[in-house]
Formats: structure tokens, sequence, C-alpha cells
């Protein structure tokens, strides 16, 4: 392969932008937020149930979800594990980016497909969003507090009990002064094997 392919540009330098770093008052063109939804709903999706849904919060409404977020955080945290900094957190995050999107999954009703499956369907589709924002150069971060996975948050969202919220997904531009984001991985070649044909049948342990 003589060239690196464009879309591995793009992949490799996806980042996670924290909303600490996005300037809220920079706005995300509506242009640029159905770009990445057209390209969520290219996702592949087993048996076309297409299970991503997208509430998308700007403006007022995402002090409303700040709000929910921390009502909820203190219905549902055992005493002794309560933290103050991450009450904070779940009521400032959300303003500190111009767009919030919480990403959910609506359950199909072919039972032939596994929940799995329809959690990893979306997980493809946020994958695209990701990438279609690192292109466009907005920041943009998943983060799956756990409150998410509570009844009033569900019924905040509207969905039934058989959906769920897989995360908030946060959008905005970088502040003035800010850097891009860097990160590391581990060699892939630790996460790959070629299976060759050993004779025996029985394939090495992984190590
Ligand atoms: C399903 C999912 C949930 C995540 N939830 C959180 C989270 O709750 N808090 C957080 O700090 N990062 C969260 N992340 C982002 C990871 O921290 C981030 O991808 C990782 O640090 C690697 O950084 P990079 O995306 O820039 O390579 C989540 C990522 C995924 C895929």
């Amino acid at each position: 392969m003589p060239e690196i392919l464009p879309v591995s540009k793009i992949i490799r330098n996806r980042r996670t932008v924290k909303p600490a770093v996005m300037d809220p008052q920079l706005e995300v063109p509506r242009d640029l937020i159905e770009e990445l939804f057209e390209n969520a709903n290219w996702a592949p999706t087993h048996g076309f149930t297409e299970p991503w849904r997208f509430k998308v919060f700007t403006g007022d409404a995402r002090q409303q979800l700040a709000s929910q977020l921390q009502q909820l955080y203190c219905e549902h945290t055992p005493e002794g594990q309560f933290r103050q900094d991450k009450l904070d957190k779940l009521g400032r995050n959300p303003l500190l980016a111009p767009v919030v999107i919480a990403i959910c999954m609506r359950r199909g009703d072919n039972p032939k497909i596994p929940v799995i499956e329809e959690v990893e369907s979306v997980a493809c589709a946020v994958q695209n969003m990701h990438l279609t924002a690192a292109a466009a150069g907005l920041g943009a971060f998943w983060s799956s507090p756990q409150v998410l996975d509570t009844g009033g948050m569900r019924s905040f969202l509207g969905l039934r009990e058989e959906d769920c919220c897989l995360g908030l997904f946060y959008l905005g531009w970088l502040k003035e002064g800010e850097r891009w984001p860097e990160s590391s991985r581990h060699p892939v070649a630790e996460k790959v094997e070629w299976i060759k044909c050993s004779g025996s049948g029985a394939l090495p342990d992984i190590p």
C-alpha cells in the first residue's frame, strides 16, 4: 500500500475531546450536525433494525439535561458512594458543550436479533459520527455516566423499558488556545493472531 488511505488518516486522527476544552459559544452549524446523523444512519445493522436514535440538546435544553442528570445521580447513588465532584461534573458538562446528543438504542421487534447486536450497531453509528466530527475538526466525546441506565433517564428521553441510553455525545469546537488531544494504543500485532493449521487441531493459548 504506497500511501496511507484518507480514511486511515481520519481514523487515527479521531480523538476524544472533553467538554472542558470546548467553546460553548461557538455554534456548530445545523448542516454539519445533520451530516453526522446521515453518516450514523449508514452504519451496518443486522436485519435492518436501524436501532440508533438520537436526542439533541442545544441552548436551554442543555440545562434541563444537566438538572436531570444531577437529580438521577442524587436519587441512585448510595450514601457511601456519593461524590460531590461527580455531581458537579454532571451539572457542568452539558453547559460546556454547545451540543449534547443522547445516544439511544431502540430495541427492534425481531426477536432473532440479539440485544447485543442492536447495541453493537448503535456503537458503529456513533463511530461514524465520531469520524465525521474529526474530519471536520470538531471535537467529540462519548460519555457514559451510570445514571443513564435508569428508569428516570428512559422516561426523560421518552424511551421504552426495552430501549436504552448508551451515552451522551458532546460536540463542540476547541476553545482558542486549546490543542487537538493526542492518544496512543498498544501495537495491534499484540491483538491479532493469524491462525495456521497446527496439525493437532488445537489452537494455542492466548497470552
Ligand atoms: C462506549 C464508550 C463509553 C465511554 N465513556 C466514557 C466516560 O464515561 N468517560 C470518559 O472519560 N471517557 C469515556 N469514553 C471515551 C474514552 O475515554 C476514550 O475513547 C479513550 O480515552 C481513548 O481516547 P481517544 O478516543 O482520544 O483515542 C468512552 C468511550 C466509549 C467507546
